[in-house]
């Protein structure tokens, strides 16, 4: 017998999570302390394997937001990288690859960037490193061995901070890139356990920007799930 939802919470679901979208240009404002608490504070609701929460996050404003964004321009001027996560190119099978280029070729079109223009790439890259802008920045840390089954742990805190945000009109961008300047925000914010994972950028969209109005499509329901009976 299934269970009776209330129309008003499914109503808000699909909005809140249908409403998230991949910010890649801000305002400056920041975001009320409060406001922030609230939103961290939520996120930590989040399921984590046997609720061991395996997470650290370091959220960086103001001053501290500067010095890291001058630090990460730095580090990229000088090819200075460094990843605790391995990313390869391969590690996507062909089916991801291929929404993966199109979503590329989607986001660098309304940026008005060409598919082989390695240079303005890089320039974009380099201000993705600026947090696209966004007046704070978390970084998010795991903590433990088993790295893959972490990753589960985190992706159920990163989403969950992500629609906390979206619930409290804050704006954001997931940005894995952050995650290859590891040495460099571990030195800049004093960390030393954990591993980083990714950093989340979040403030608030400026609306008149074209890339915020990108839109990445879905896989319809039938090629990711299957309902077995
Ligand atoms: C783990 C992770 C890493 C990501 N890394 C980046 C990144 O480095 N730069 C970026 O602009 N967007 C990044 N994104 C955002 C994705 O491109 C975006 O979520 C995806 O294209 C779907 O679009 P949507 O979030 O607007 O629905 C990342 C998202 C996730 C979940």
């Amino acid at each position: 017998m299934s269970r009776r939802v209330p129309a008003e919470l499914s109503d808000c679901a699909e909005k809140l999570i249908r409403g998230r979208h991949a910010t890649r240009a801000f305002r400056p404002e920041p975001v009320p302390e409060d406001t922030m608490r609230r939103i961290f504070s939520l996120a930590g609701a989040a399921p984590s394997n046997s609720n061991t929460q395996p997470w650290q996050v370091e959220v960086v404003s103001g001053a501290a937001r500067q010095r890291l964004a001058g630090a990460l321009r730095t580090a990229h001027a000088k090819r200075r990288t460094s990843v605790e996560l391995p990313y390869s190119e391969g590690m996507y099978a062909q089916a991801h690859r291929a929404r993966r280029a199109a979503f590329g070729a989607e986001l660098y079109g309304a940026l008005g960037i060409g598919p082989d223009d390695h240079t303005a790439r890089a320039a974009y890259d380099a201000e993705s490193l600026r947090f696209y802008g966004a007046p704070h920045a978390a970084f998010l840390f795991v903590h433990g061995d088993g790295e893959a089954r972490l990753a589960a742990d985190a992706g159920a805190y990163l989403q969950t901070l992500l629609l906390a945000m979206t619930a409290y009109g804050v704006d954001s961008c997931p940005q894995g890139l952050l995650s290859f300047y590891a040495g460099t925000v571990r030195t800049e914010l004093g960390v030393t356990g954990g591993k980083l994972l990714v950093g989340i950028s979040f403030g608030y969209a400026d609306e008149t920007a074209p890339v915020n109005r990108v839109r990445a499509g879905r896989a319809p329901l039938a090629s990711t799930t299957a309902f077995h009976e």
